[in-house]
């Protein structure tokens, strides 16, 4: 007779059998920057999670480092908003200062900066309108502003995140040519146009002000779509692509796994995050383990880097255990 229930009978044979284990190493925490001075804003439907001004985020960056997390990644939340998403490319913007300050304080710290302009923009889209067209090839032009002007702060990698045809390129070329070609892009490839954004649209002031993202994001019925992303974005020069979300999308995580070498990132995104902090704080299901069983599920789908809000509970728990 097989015997399976063999290799679960105590924890030192389950250990050495265990097939996948998240490290700290893996993660990727995401930060929310707003301009202004002494600011700690609690994103309501994100609880733990805060906005932070520039002169207040140090404190968050030391648990950051200390908890031995590779990578921070930033979104900023200007004062001003116009038409063009003009302030994403504001060498003194609040997510370049910030920049800056990390790159003296933790050099050692990646950092990565996300390239999209619904911050920025007075309508909240991803990119540039005509009328309530979203334009693809005219938007390219201030996402490579915002690239350079990232790059010039010091930012290690970009990460667009606005799904307009032919950004890798775009943003690949415009690095090059002005003697960044060693900043990587981490490139949001197959993004979906999902209802699990909607904490982070409250906590980074991003929501559209009319209609929704459905002509630049993935329709989530797709599958065969989301590996043609994927391709193209490594054809245009990506070095790692990005699933997004995670939780809801493993199929898509493995299958991208499965079919590409390039490294693969997912985003386990704020709705997610939201929906396992609401459960918890009922009492109605074990944060910690249900935190990292999700993980290790994104990393068994075949997930190298995990981008998640619960890095820094997730960091500690490993430390703990370790
Ligand atoms: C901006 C952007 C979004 C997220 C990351 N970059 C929101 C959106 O597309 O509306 C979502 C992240 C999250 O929900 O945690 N393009
Ligand atoms: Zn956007």
């Amino acid at each position: 007779m097989v015997r399976m229930r063999r290799l679960r009978a105590n924890e030192a044979v389950r250990s050495l059998v265990r097939e996948t284990a998240v490290s700290r190493t893996d993660l990727v925490y995401p930060m929310f920057l707003i301009e202004g001075e002494d600011i700690k804003n609690p994103v309501d439907s994100m609880p733990g999670i805060y906005q932070y001004s520039v002169d207040r985020m140090d404190e968050e960056l030391d648990r950051v480092a200390d908890a031995g997390i590779p990578a921070v990644l930033l979104f900023g939340i200007p004062k001003e908003k116009d038409e063009n998403g003009s302030g994403a490319w504001n060498d003194a913007g609040v997510v370049q200062t910030a920049i800056r300050r990390i790159k003296a304080k933790l050099p050692e710290l990646l950092v990565i900066a996300d390239v999209c302009l619904c911050e920025y923009t007075s309508h909240g889209h991803c990119g540039l309108l005509r009328g309530h067209k979203i334009l693809n090839d005219e938007t390219l032009v201030p996402l490579g502003k915002m690239a350079l002007s990232m790059a010039k702060a010091g930012a290690d990698i970009i990460a667009p995140s606005d799904m307009m045809d032919g950004r890798v390129r775009y943003l690949r070329d415009v690095l090059d040519e002005n003697g960044f070609s060693d900043t990587m892009i981490m490139a949001y490839s197959a993004k979906f146009a999902s209802g699990y954004y909607s904490p982070f649209r409250d906590a980074a002031h991003s929501a559209p002000s009319f209609g929704d993202r459905r002509t630049y994001q993935m329709d989530p019925a797709n599958r065969r779509e989301a590996l043609r992303e994927c391709e193209t974005d490594i054809e245009e020069g990506a070095d790692i692509i990005m699933v997004k979300p995670a939780l809801a999308y493993l199929d898509i995580v493995r299958e991208v796994s499965d079919r590409t070498c390039c490294p693969l990132a997912a985003y386990n995104v704020s709705g997610e995050y939201a929906m396992v902090k609401a459960a918890a704080a009922n009492g109605w299901i074990d944060e910690k383990r249900i935190v990292m069983e999700n993980l290790t599920a994104i990393k068994r789908a075949g997930a190298k880097i995990i981008i998640t809000y619960h890095a820094l509970d997730a960091a500690k728990w490993l430390a703990e255990e370790e």
